[in-house]
């Protein structure tokens, strides 16, 4: 059985004012009705796999399992951390509780911050990857590179594996900007998609071959997991897990190991890390514009806008990203929409 591990613990702080500490990007209504996280587990739906299990910051837990309910999905699967330790933790956390009873599940991991518009490609890259995990293939999903960016993970293809897979030649997480250039020209390359397939104790055996410390500490945190009584959240040990290394799965395990195979997918991916990232994924107008909320335009071309309660009018204006909330509005060039995590930095230095 597939064992679906949302990951909902990262902080999207590219996606401030709208992402906050105690509201971030993947509970967000980003890009339609849902929430990103809602849509990352409705677009599981026909493909023949078990209740999700959810894994986040213990101070979003009413959030997440409101989000839940609110799709109709059982809340009582959600491992909290006390801290975030990055993914590598996480996903250690998922797959230890889910071999307690001797099972072992095939995990598919994935990010609970992304939009994928091609359900079926998705769904069939995730089938045939089934087989390769139960190999014993830590399975990845390469998506084909179209720009130099230094925010991903790049991961070189070898020779094919089977029909619809490649063994991984090496894979390089957020490479440097010549790196990745250089990457990029060889053709050779896909942009690692975050999402991964295989099996929960090849994982671990994996992570206690590469980092037996981040082993150690997450079997200690869930030693003797507490079932909240009233939520049913599972509670990992504060104390073990904030001694745990902070670590992504990317450098822990995808990086080093030699059993790893990658599948294209080519689905409309998209890691929405980003305003222009959200401004090509939203709908858009005659000029270019992706508007939510109460808006004026006029002679306004290809801008991002977004306002929570209040009236927005823009005049004259093009590649903006104005985003407004109750307490803070933000203005940005679409090209230099990286620097928001400037704000969040100085926000985070006068708290
Ligand atoms: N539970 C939990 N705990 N989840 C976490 C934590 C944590 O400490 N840290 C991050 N996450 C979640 C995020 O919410 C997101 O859904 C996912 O894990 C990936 O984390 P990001 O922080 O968004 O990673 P990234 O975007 O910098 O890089 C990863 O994704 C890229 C594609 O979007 C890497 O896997 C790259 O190689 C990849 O290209
Ligand atoms: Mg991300």
């Amino acid at each position: 059985m597939i064992l679906p591990v949302i990951m909902a613990g990262g902080t999207g702080s590219r996606l401030w004012p709208m992402s906050r500490e105690l509201y971030p990007k993947q509970f967000l209504r980003l890009n339609g009705d849902q929430s990103m996280l809602q849509d990352t587990i409705t677009r599981l739906a026909d493909l023949n796999v078990s209740e999700p299990l959810l894994i986040c910051n213990e101070q979003h837990r009413f959030l997440a399992a409101e989000q839940l309910r609110q799709i109709n999905q059982l809340s009582n699967n959600i491992i909290l951390e006390p801290m975030g330790r990055n993914t590598a933790p996480a996903i250690a956390l998922a797959a230890l509780s889910s071999t307690k009873n001797g099972d072992d599940p095939i995990l598919l991991v994935l990010a609970a911050d992304h939009v994928i518009d091609d359900i079926v490609s998705f769904h069939n890259a995730v089938h045939a990857a089934v087989p390769l995990a139960e190999q014993g293939k830590l399975v990845t999903f390469g998506i084909v590179a179209t720009g130099p960016e230094t925010g991903y993970g790049y991961i070189q293809r070898g020779d094919s594996f089977g029909d619809s897979a490649f063994n991984v030649k090496r894979f390089v997480e957020k490479p440097d900007l010549p790196t990745a250039t250089e990457y990029l020209a060889s053709g050779e390359y896909y942009w690692n998609s975050g999402m991964f397939l295989f099996s929960a104790k090849r994982y671990l055996e994996e992570l206690g071959e590469f980092r037996p410390d981040i082993l150690a500490a997450c079997q200690l945190a869930i030693a003797d997991v507490k079932i909240d009584s009233v939520q049913d959240f599972i509670r990992v040990d504060l104390e073990a897990f904030s001694a745990c290394p902070d670590e992504s799965v990317d450098y822990a395990v995808m990086e080093k190991t030699t059993d790893a195979v990658v599948i294209p997918l080519d689905a409309g991916w998209n890691d929405v890390g980003s305003w222009s990232a959200l401004w090509e994924v939203n709908e858009h107008d005659d000029n270019g514009n992706a508007l939510t909320g109460d808006i004026f335009t006029h002679k306004t071309t290809n801008c991002y806008i977004n306002t929570d309660d209040t009236l927005v009018a823009a005049i004259g204006v093009e590649n903006l990203v104005i985003v407004n909330t109750k307490d803070a509005v933000l203005v940005i060039d679409k090209s230099q929409v990286q620097d928001v995590k400037k704000v969040v930095e100085f926000l985070k230095s006068n708290d």
